[in-house]
């Protein structure tokens, strides 16, 4: 089984590269990889965030929920894809900017379209990834539809929605899905061990006036066959951050 540190992913959700810098120093070497970058640090810096991250040698899920036209959208996964990284060659005594870094992995290695896009415009998505990928011969980055946004509240319809948003992902061959935790089992036992649920929301104790509805601890998402937890808040507003990702860590099975 996939170690829990390799499936925890911290949303570098600040307004400045110094800032999302500041937590992949502190986090990175508490055991954190994987980093992601959203829509507040990706309209504030761009692909530095995504190349700063890669240069301390993790990986970013980009989180933009991609939702526009077919075209715009498959050109907007094959940009993501070809985001490079700049390393330094001591032999040449120059950098050379490459789409994978000294590991060969190359900085994004999943991103988020929004399902209610519609059939056509995950296929592009998929497509503008697929092209890319090859063209650079590099591995495609994971394709993941959001469903339902866990700010949403639950309602009847909730498990519903989000089972038909992901029949759809999975019908057009996207790599997964992000859900709420209350929905990874389903997912799971709907669409088997090879599709990947991505749950955020993940809170360690409750939290007053949270604009999170569907929240679960680590444990529980663990529990619901989560392939990744993204953990934004409870680690960036803390007073010693690393020491959440020890407790996280220690606190559930390995
Ligand atoms: O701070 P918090 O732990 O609530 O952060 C959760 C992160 O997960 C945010 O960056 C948010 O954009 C992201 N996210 C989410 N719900 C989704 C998809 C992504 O909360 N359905």
């Amino acid at each position: 089984m996939q170690p829990v540190k390799d499936k925890l992913i911290v949303a570098l959700d600040v307004d400045t590269l110094k800032k999302a810098e500041h937590f992949v120093d502190i986090l990175y070497p508490a055991g954190i990889k994987l980093f992601k970058v959203g829509s507040q640090l990706f309209t504030a810096c761009g692909p530095e965030a995504v190349r700063m991250v890669a240069k301390k040698g993790a990986r970013v899920f980009l989180d933009l929920k991609f939702h526009d036209i077919p075209h715009t959208v498959s050109s907007a996964t094959g940009s993501a894809t070809s985001i490079l990284v700049s390393t330094f060659d001591t032999a040449k005594g120059s950098i050379v900017e490459s789409v994978q870094d000294a590991t060969q992995a190359p900085p994004v290695f999943m991103m988020t379209v929004h399902t209610k896009g519609g059939l056509e415009m995950l296929k592009a998505a998929l497509r503008g990834a697929i092209e890319k990928a090859a063209g650079l011969n590099i591995p495609k980055p994971l394709i993941i539809g959001v469903t339902s946004l866990t700010s949403d509240e639950n309602n009847e319809d909730t498990q519903r929605t989000v089972l038909q948003a992901a029949r759809m992902a999975k019908d057009v061959g996207l790599d997964g899905v992000v859900c709420a935790v209350s929905e990874a089992a389903m997912m799971r036992k709907e669409f088997g061990s090879d599709f990947v649920i991505v749950t955020p929301g993940i809170r360690i104790k409750k939290v007053a006036g949270d604009d999170q509805q569907r929240t679960a601890t680590v444990s529980q998402a663990l529990k619901a066959g989560s392939d990744f937890l993204v953990i934004g808040r409870p680690i960036l507003t803390a007073k010693d951050p690393a020491s959440v990702v020890d407790e996280i860590l220690q606190e559930v099975p390995r």
